[in-house]
């Protein structure tokens, strides 16, 4: 039996400024792991769940880069503004949220 639920993963990855790939600690991806823990403990769930910072997931065209285990769901573009729905939807109530997903097929779990 694991300790945990799930695991949410967010990218924090710092490059130099002007780096081609950019990174997701640029776009936000701070605040967006302070508010997924902030929440999960707010909501009793930070002993089943999870939120870890991550480094690169080689997504970084996508960042904020998030993705949860055991489902291996993929995020892209993650808001602050998406967290709660993302908590909601997914981690409550296990219906991933199809709108945030990385698009492209290597991310996709049946693709
Ligand atoms: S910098 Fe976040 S996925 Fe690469």
């Amino acid at each position: 039996m694991s300790r945990f639920e799930k695991h949410i993963f967010i990218c924090e990855n710092k490059r130099e400024a002007g780096h081609p790939k950019g990174c997701c600690a640029d776009k936000g991806s701070s605040g967006i792991r302070e508010l997924f823990k902030k929440r999960l403990k707010e909501l009793g769930l930070n002993t089943k769940v999870r939120a870890n910072s991550s480094g690169c997931l080689d997504a970084c065209a996508f960042g904020p880069s998030v993705v949860v285990y055991p489902e291996q769901i993929w995020y892209s573009g993650i808001k602050i503004e998406d967290v709660e729905e993302i908590i909601q939807s997914h981690i409550i109530n296990n219906r991933p949220v199809e709108r945030l997903f990385i698009k492209e097929k290597r991310f996709l779990k049946d693709g």
